[in-house]
């Protein structure tokens, strides 16, 4: 029995070390082998929920950490991945009662009050996700972003730009399954659109900002000779690189990114379902004109705002702009416009997203 408590306990260690680097799936099979030994220890089984969780395996989580809280009801932390499992899983009512048992358990757990606006938000209760993310905010959680989530829901102080940590944290957790998700599911098909609206002629260079796993540059690369991709999000990036249509993929903020490119370098720059993330796009649009070439061609789509103000950041946490504040910006960096097509990017919850598909060609020789 002793030896065998050693054994469970020295797999256990290894466990949470493997953890502690981020090596997922060595953690998993440590505190498995852990479990061998002395089953049913709540903290291994919360443990291995935990790995499950990060490994993108939900409903064995769910499974486990169930387990775990009904070994010891105690255990906040175990209540708290329980609720996110269930979140993950799309079980909000469910999820929502774990988030409250733990936080009475232990009400400084701030990621558990983020959590648990969030279900709330999604509950269509946006006073108390508000509170909610207030609690995050004052039990240490990341100020900027979580005001970011106050503003997608009370539409008051919404900053410039989402902030860059939420954009890397959601697009580096949908990478793997973005294409079937956004194509299959949500009837995503932008690129084709925005690659049929530019003229039939071959493109010396192109730059796809926010380029994603790469569905516009595959619409773009029979006809162009240098693409270079541009995204936040690391796990995108990779993505991108594996596909092997880019010349080069940088992982860099799309302004960034065009403050450091050479003067006049693309002859055609290309933003599919991208500027819904960025809220002001006056320094875009300044940026691209500088690094466009003489007869270049701009082409994006954004979201259109229901209620007719220029930016609006709305609870679904992305941008929607005005077709006025596109045709304002155009003008004033001297853009012509060659076409504007009013037609939805996707769906959302089965609705379509109301869209602004944009043309914009750089006159000058
Ligand atoms: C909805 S995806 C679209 C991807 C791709 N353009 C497509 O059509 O499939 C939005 C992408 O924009 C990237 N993104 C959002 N804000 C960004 C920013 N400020 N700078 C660079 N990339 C950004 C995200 O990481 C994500 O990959």
């Amino acid at each position: 029995m002793d030896e065998s408590f050693e054994r469970a306990k020295e797999f256990f260690l290894a466990g949470v070390r493997h953890y502690e680097a981020g090596r997922y799936e060595q953690a998993h099979a440590q505190f498995e082998a852990s479990l061998s030994f002395v089953p049913q220890r709540a903290s291994t089984l919360m443990n291995l929920g935990a790995t499950r969780i990060q490994l993108g395996r939900f409903e064995e989580a769910a499974e486990v950490l169930e387990e775990a809280t009904e070994v010891d009801p105690s255990d906040a932390q175990a209540w708290a991945h329980l609720a996110t499992a269930l979140a993950e899983l799309g079980r909000h009512e469910d999820a929502l009662r774990c988030a409250d048992k733990a936080l009475a358990l232990d009400a400084a757990l701030a990621s558990t009050w983020s959590v648990r606006g969030m279900l709330l938000r999604d509950l269509q209760r946006p006073q108390e996700a508000v509170e909610s993310f207030r609690k995050a905010i004052e039990r240490g959680a990341d100020a900027p972003l979580h005001e970011y989530y106050i503003a997608a829901i009370t539409g008051e102080a919404a900053p410039s730009q989402t902030p860059a940590r939420y954009v890397q944290t959601l697009f580096d957790s949908y990478a793997d399954g973005f294409e079937d998700h956004l194509v299959e599911v949500l009837r995503y098909g932008a690129p084709g659109i925005l690659a049929g609206g530019l003229p039939q002629r071959e493109w010396r260079s192109a730059l796809d900002l926010g380029c994603g796993t790469g569905l516009m540059g595959e619409q773009l690369k029979p006809r162009v000779a240098r693409l270079v991709g541009v995204d936040l999000s690391a796990n995108m990036v990779g993505r991108a690189r594996e596909r092997g249509l880019y010349d080069d993929v940088v992982q860099a903020d799309v302004t960034g990114y065009l403050a450091s490119a050479k003067e006049a370098s693309f002859e055609l720059v290309t933003a599919a379902d991208v500027f819904n993330y960025i809220g002001e796009l006056a320094p875009v649009f300044d940026a691209v004109r500088r690094v466009l070439a003489p007869d270049g061609w701009f082409a994006f789509t954004v979201e259109l705002t229901v209620a007719g103000a220029d930016v609006e950041l709305q609870p679904s946490m992305r941008y929607a702009h005005s077709r006025g504040y596109v045709e304002s910006l155009a003008t004033r960096c001297d853009f012509e416009v060659a076409a504007l097509a009013e037609h939805p990017i996707r769906e959302d919850q089965r609705q379509p997203i109301p869209g602004l598909f944009a043309w914009l060609r750089n006159p000058r020789t």
